[in-house]
């Protein structure tokens, strides 16, 4: 199966398995909007606690704030987004079509790069056991060019956002013969910016009503409540906040499913340091970010940093934690050293003092920052597209089966509560049990189908335990305890369940191997 149809199948089963819908569907859906169904919510639910446990009750130091989406317009010309939240957007004149003019250079980059891999792959496949991947890289003349090839635009791409020169973005389009994917012809417009913000009017009198926005991002609500927080909690830097909320951006290219939405969740953290120690914070956090990533055991190797080739207005260094996706390396989280450009121009902009006055040097300042933002929307991608599998079964009667391998502690349903028959005291037996473990854990019952059928079900759902009860357990009090992964399945007694269970689930073992 190629990635492309893989990431097909995943947005199908994610629909058919409630795990998320397009947005207002019967009206034909909303571009780049989407809903999450009964088992979506739970994972995002999941992820989020993972997420601020690791982060608020793991660190003394942070603590969490919840603050509006509307806020002083003011607040979006201070932190630049007025001036500056913008995308270079391009259109092909004869398709109608509208592209972001640096995704279409990256998007070439990327079939270049999918060049290279298919050329080591060849080598792979000529030398066999022999192939040494590293020297075939280093000195094999196709793929050399092909790298310098890539090298060569990438910094061409820096430069001319870097420059703002939007000329010299078009000729490098030009330059390297990209087509409109609908029309196939280089018949491009100039490129323009484009602000991201979705703006609306505030007041019900529509000459007094100002304009606002809805937050780009969840940021500036805890840079604008750094005194607040900073001298309720009696803060001491370096410290942190937190929070978790949605975020709009009039995106001009949404696809690739919930990858670019214009309706997202952020979980961010800004992190206060002293001036002159953020490196060493910033490199603090690239650590922490990656351990907590690579914690839920999807493979090592899908995750790797890109150091950011063009700073955003704010920071003095910046990387992307980025995922193998389906449709290749993508970003799924950025670490950002801000420095102090927030807080001091929101001490400009508001005329309030923003300044630390730290007890030990004696000195107040404006404290710099490093930012750590993760969307929730792209973790349950990445989720998704790491945990779902088609194989053959040979246990359980032939046939196949579509799993999704969720880490435990994310999985939407814990377990499973399966009386074998409908009937002789079974689902009555199947319901004491449920109604012991529905405290701990996020359980199902299922009486309907055959057995074989109801694994199936669960296994589509990447449920990791299944229970079952059958006649002997009205004796014994024993049940089967079915693996999702293996499939392997066991005897145990129902008084043993709680622990079994939470050996896998419980938030506790997932934290302590984060090991703060
Ligand atoms: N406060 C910094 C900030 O917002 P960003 O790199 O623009 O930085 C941070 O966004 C994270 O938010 C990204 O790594 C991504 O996970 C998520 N994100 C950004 N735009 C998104 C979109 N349109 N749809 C879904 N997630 C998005």
């Amino acid at each position: 199966m190629t990635q492309e149809e893989l990431f097909k199948k995943l947005i199908a089963h994610s629909k058919e398995y409630g795990y998320i819908f397009l947005s207002s569907e019967i009206y034909d859906g909303l571009g780049a909007v989407y809903d999450y169904g009964q088992y979506g919510v739970e994972l995002k639910n999941n992820i989020k606690r993972y997420w601020w446990d690791s982060m608020v009750k793991l660190h003394e130091n942070i603590v969490g704030i919840d603050s509006a989406i509307f806020m002083h317009p003011r607040i979006w010309e201070a932190s630049g987004h007025v001036g500056a939240f913008n995308d270079p957007l391009i259109d092909n004149k004869d398709s109608k079509k509208r592209y972001r003019a640096d995704v279409l250079v990256e998007d070439h980059i990327a079939k270049i790069e999918e060049k290279i891999e298919k050329e080591v792959a060849k080598g792979r496949k000529k030398f066999g056991d022999a192939f040494d991947e590293a020297q075939f890289r280093a000195t094999n003349p196709n793929v050399l060019c092909q790298v310098e090839k890539a090298e060569t635009i990438r910094k061409h791409l820096a430069e001319t956002l870097t420059d703002n020169n939007l000329d010299g973005l078009k000729q490098l389009i030009l330059d390297c013969e990209i087509v409109c994917p609908i029309s196939g012809t280089r018949n491009w417009t100039d490129v323009r910016q484009f602000n991201l913000m979705f703006s609306t009017q505030m007041g019900s009198v529509s000459t007094d009503a100002s304009q606002i926005y809805l937050r780009p991002e969840t940021a500036q609500g805890i840079f604008v409540n750094f005194l607040n927080v900073q001298k309720t909690g009696r803060m001491k830097v370096p410290f942190g906040i937190t929070q978790i909320g949605k975020a709009f951006r009039n995106e001009i290219v949404a696809r690739q499913f919930i990858f670019r939405m214009r309706e997202f969740e952020q979980m961010e953290m800004q992190f206060f340091v002293r001036p002159g120690e953020e490196m060493k914070w910033y490199e603090y956090w690239k650590d922490a970010r990656m351990r907590w990533h690579k914690s839920l055991g999807l493979g090592d190797d899908k995750y790797r940093f890109r150091n950011h080739d063009k700073l955003a207005h704010y920071a003095n260094a910046a990387a992307d934690i980025e995922f193998n996706f389906p449709f290749g390396f993508k970003e799924v989280e950025g670490i950002h050293s801000r420095t102090d450009f927030d807080l001091s121009n929101h001490q400009k902009f508001s005329g309030k003092r923003l300044q630390y006055f730290d007890p030990e040097t004696s000195e107040s300042y404006v404290p710099y920052v490093v930012e750590t933002s993760i969307g929730v929307d792209r973790m349950v991608l990445l989720i998704l597209s790491a945990a779902y599998a088609e194989e053959k079964v040979q246990k359980e009667g032939e046939g196949e089966r579509v799993v999704l391998r969720i880490p435990s502690i994310l999985a939407p349903v814990k377990l499973a509560v399966l009386p074998l028959v409908k009937k002789d005291g079974l689902p009555e037996k199947a319901h004491i049990i449920m109604n012991n473990l529905k405290f701990d854990f996020n359980c199902q019952y299922d009486e309907k189908d055959s057995i074989g059928k109801r694994y199936r079900r669960q296994d589509a759902i990447g449920t990791p335990f299944c229970i079952t009860i059958d006649h002997q357990t009205l004796h014994d009090d024993m049940v089967t305890i079915r693996y999702r992964d293996n499939m392997r399945q066991e005897r145990v007694a129902i008084s043993s369940l709680p622990e079994i269970i939470n050996e896998k689930v419980s938030m506790r073992s997932w934290l302590q191997q984060l090991g703060n």
